[in-house]
């Protein structure tokens, strides 16, 4: 028999199991087990009861007996980052609560193109380093898997070094990271030819390269003015789609039209939306591409929220990531930038907590986790508390005081 552990008594655990994906989620949903036991065999969960009850049928499993009142939530999932970078755009933050905008600070040469030079600049040891740190930062707060993007390197070379890095540090932490190839964030200003062909080295060069190293499996794009327009992007989704790729897209984040290209694609989300109106509201409630909300995006440029409550309403899947990223989301909390979309939308606390676990796993395609049920990863947070509503009432500033990740206790 395997190595048996057995933790409890947890006062509610909250499997997050039996939640439909789509639409609007009341609290009274949440399936809550009290005085609860997880039985752990393999990094896997292998029982869900009463804790009594566990510890008697499992005399032999290896005891973590808790002290005190505990809440326990999956791990949560934050479906869209950008962690691996260099440099710092402390001084975009400064300029645009002076009064300028994400836009024009882009167009006057700042933004994602100063982030691409600092990252060029990094050696690819560099970005493991602060990939690991910034994952292990998110990992206190009871995020066990990521969803990481390259998007900074914007040749095949500073793209696929960047792709390694996250591998890198992938294989040296306790939590997942789900790497995103995001070539297509911006045109280069330094490339010698045209949008299109940039775009088509990529499909010639890179994405091949991206298979044959096993790099990634998901590609994104930025559809926006300043980016890509449906019409540019749509030859090289075409072929990422053809060679297997998933694709998700930033979408709507200044003006509506990525969903759109998102929908028509097939995307596995479609990740900004503040713009959307109503019509690609609709759009994506009819489909099933996820509709992820980044509030900390909206906190980082001081605009408005994505509607949350809009898209739940019209019956969308709604996910909640913190799109970390030096430049329009340097806050880097998921559980608090959560809350605080929950706060300003409106959302039930089941609403909130499944699009950071359950509707978030299922923005990166994985099935393996996002609850707590038999067989899955034991991927789980405990909150010293009794109450599981105090989770997202404290705005996340009640943390985890353990995390553990497929069956081994990670940071308490
Ligand atoms: O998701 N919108 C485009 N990309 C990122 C920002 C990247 C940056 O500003 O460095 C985002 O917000
Ligand atoms: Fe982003």
């Amino acid at each position: 028999m395997d190595e048996l552990k057995l933790i409890g008594p947890i006062r509610q655990l909250v499997t997050m199991e039996a939640l439909p994906l789509k639409g609007p989620l009341s609290d009274s949903q949440l399936q809550i087990v009290e005085q609860a036991g997880i039985l752990i065999s393999n990094g896997k969960i292998l029982a869900i009861g009463v804790f009594e009850r566990l510890k008697t049928d499992y005399s032999k499993a290896e005891l973590y007996e808790l002290k005190g009142d505990h809440v326990c939530l999956p791990g949560f999932i934050d479906a869209h980052t950008h962690i691996c970078f260099g440099g710092s755009r402390a001084n975009d933050y400064a300029l645009r609560n002076s009064g300028k905008t994400y836009l024009e600070i882009a167009k006057s040469g700042g933004g994602i193109w100063d982030t691409v030079t600092e990252t060029r600049k990094a050696e690819k040891e560099e970005l493991i380093k602060k990939t690991t740190k910034l994952a292990n930062r998110h990992l206190e707060t009871g995020v066990t898997t990521l969803e990481v993007k390259s998007g900074y390197g914007l040749s095949v070379e500073e793209e696929i070094k960047m792709l390694e890095a996250i591998k890198q540090a992938n294989d040296t932490i306790p939590s997942d990271l789900i790497a995103t190839c995001l070539a297509a964030h911006m045109f280069p200003k330094d490339y010698k030819g045209t949008k299109k062909e940039y775009l088509e080295e990529l499909v010639v060069k890179l994405l091949p390269m991206i298979k044959e190293k096993g790099l990634a499996h998901r590609i994104d794009a930025f559809i926006e003015e300043s980016a890509f327009s449906p019409i540019e992007i749509a030859p090289y989704f075409e072929t990422a789609k053809k060679m297997g790729f998933d694709i998700t897209v930033h979408a709507d984040q200044f003006t509506p039209g990525g969903s759109q290209v998102a929908v028509d694609f097939g995307a596995i989300s479609a990740d900004h939306l503040e713009a959307s109106t109503e019509k690609e509201i609709q759009l994506l409630a009819q489909s099933d591409t996820i509709a992820t909300a980044l509030p900390g995006a909206s906190l980082g440029l001081g605009c408005n929220f994505t509607p949350a409550r809009k898209l739940l309403d019209a019956g969308a899947t709604l996910a909640i990531a913190s799109d970390h990223n030096p430049g329009s989301a340097p806050m880097g909390d998921l559980l608090t930038q959560a809350a605080i979309l929950g706060a300003f939308e409106k959302l039930s606390n089941a609403e909130v907590l499944a699009g950071i676990t359950i509707r978030a796993a299922a923005a990166l395609g994985l099935k393996d986790r996002g609850k707590l049920a038999k067989g899955l990863l034991a991927d789980f947070s405990l909150f010293h508390t009794d109450n599981y509503q105090e989770i997202l009432y404290n705005q996340g500033n009640l943390k985890p005081c353990m995390v553990w990740k497929a069956g081994s206790l990670v940071f308490n």
